[in-house]
């Protein structure tokens, strides 16, 4: 098939290619490096070894703003109608480069590293038995709204110091925010999007001042105290830290889990050897992450003259598209690349991703991911789907409409 062919069916708005990416991004990997996507005008790759080098090249970033204006790099400027979604993500650690970024980033690692994750344990044993405790009561329940959603904001609301009632509001801001991030979104889901950032920030705002009150020694708090001595934050910057950390603090461990426990559920053979202890879930779940990728697709801008990728030159301000998906599938990097395989034991794949952005919350989303699957494969290893899984219509953010399971 020609080029222009394969390209034509990488489309995010088609729902057969949302059932099923891999086939169109196998073929688009196999077929070229890289390619140009009209739709969004970017420089697209597939390959692993491209897409780590890149995600590792400085020259590259993941914002342009902190060495060119939107007129030098030939961008509009923000559209004031999303205002308040852009201020939500003005000093999100996923919107700096250095050095805001490795000032912000130094923060917030220390309550992230492994030791610290590791001290948390019992606790996210605890969310995790409440409930399984509740969903085993239940007999059939979906997987993601009884369990995975829940399970992940009560972990990274203990950690910041958010209150758990407040769960809910957490999951609709969020959800309708993370919309911003699809390769197109009309102007409604934009302005959703805008409203919930807008009560999302105001609802930040009140919690940072709660916690000037009444300090607990918690991730908000600290940031506040951080503040109050130093100077090193601002009151904006501790916004979105806070708001980066409580989204992307779920939404992709949600999803790896829905999509990982779908892939177990269709082979069956895979889970056994879970539940027989054969394989530990601890590397399980990395199959789970590569496999079929919570997030599909990462942005970065060119920052310097000399840039060549995948084969081609680009100039600064253009901007590259990593398909996480394709370089997931890689068979230069992954022996019999689409077979699920849960015994792999491959922790180098790009799933966190790779340089100075690589997930902060890694070790904490290991961890989560370990107990729930350990859980689950122990409590239900007669676990199987109650109705077909369908996915949420979404490219970047893979994830499930919901996941009907039984026990
Ligand atoms: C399975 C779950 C998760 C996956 C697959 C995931 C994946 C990623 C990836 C690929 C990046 C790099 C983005 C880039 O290079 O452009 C990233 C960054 C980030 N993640 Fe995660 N993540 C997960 C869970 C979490 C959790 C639980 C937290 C919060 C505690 C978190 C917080 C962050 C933050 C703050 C960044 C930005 C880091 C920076 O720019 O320096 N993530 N994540």
């Amino acid at each position: 098939m020609a080029l222009a062919d394969i390209i034509a069916r990488f489309d995010p708005a088609d729902p057969a290619f949302i059932a099923d990416p891999y086939p169109v991004l196998n073929e688009l990997r196999e077929a070229t490096p890289g390619f140009w996507n009209e739709r969004t005008g970017q420089w697209t790759i597939t390959r692993f070894a491209d897409v780590q080098e890149t995600l590792r090249d400085r020259r590259l970033g993941r914002a342009y703003t902190h060495r060119y204006t939107h007129a030098e790099v030939g961008k509009p400027e923000p559209d004031p109608r999303w205002a308040s979604f852009h201020q939500h993500e003005q000093w999100s650690l996923l919107c700096l480069e250095p050095p805001d970024h490795t000032r912000i980033r130094r923060l917030v690692s220390k309550v992230f590293t492994p030791r610290a994750v590791a001290a948390l344990r019992p606790a996210i044993e605890g969310y995790s038995t409440e409930l399984l405790d509740r969903c085993e009561g239940l007999g059939r329940f979906d997987l993601l709204r009884d369990y995975a959603q829940p399970y992940s904001v009560a972990v990274i609301c203990s950690m910041l110091g958010v209150p758990r009632s407040d769960t809910q509001l957490l999951l609709d801001w969020s959800h309708a925010i993370v919309k911003m991030y699809e390769l197109t979104t009309s102007d409604d889901v934009k302005a959703s999007a805008n409203r919930a950032a807008a009560e999302y920030i105001e609802y930040t705002k009140a919690l940072i001042a709660d916690k000037r009150r009444q300090p607990d020694g918690l991730l908000v708090s600290e940031l506040v105290r951080v503040e109050d001595e130093g100077d090193v934050l601002t009151e904006d910057e501790i916004v979105s830290t806070t708001m980066v950390l409580l989204e992307a603090g779920h939404e992709a461990t949600v999803n790896t889990l829905g999509n990982g426990t779908r892939a177990l559920m269709l082979h069956r053979d895979q889970w056994d050897r879970v539940v027989r202890g054969e394989v530990p879930a601890k590397v399980a779940i990395e199959e789970m992450l590569r496999w079929d990728a919570p997030l599909q697709l990462f942005e970065r801008w060119v920052l310097e003259e000399g840039v060549a990728i995948a084969g081609q030159p680009l100039a600064v301000g253009q901007e590259v598209a990593m398909l996480f998906g394709a370089a997931e599938r890689d068979p230069r990097r992954f022996a019999d690349a689409d077979r699920f395989d849960v015994g792999r034991g491959d922790t180098a794949h790009i799933g966190f991703g790779g340089g100075i952005h690589f997930c902060v919350g890694a070790p904490l989303a290991r961890q989560e991911l370990d107990v729930s699957l350990a859980g689950l494969a122990a409590r239900f290893p007669n676990l199987h789907l109650d109705g077909a899984p369908a996915y949420l219509p979404n490219f970047v953010i893979r994830g499930l409409d919901g996941l009907r399971v039984a026990v």
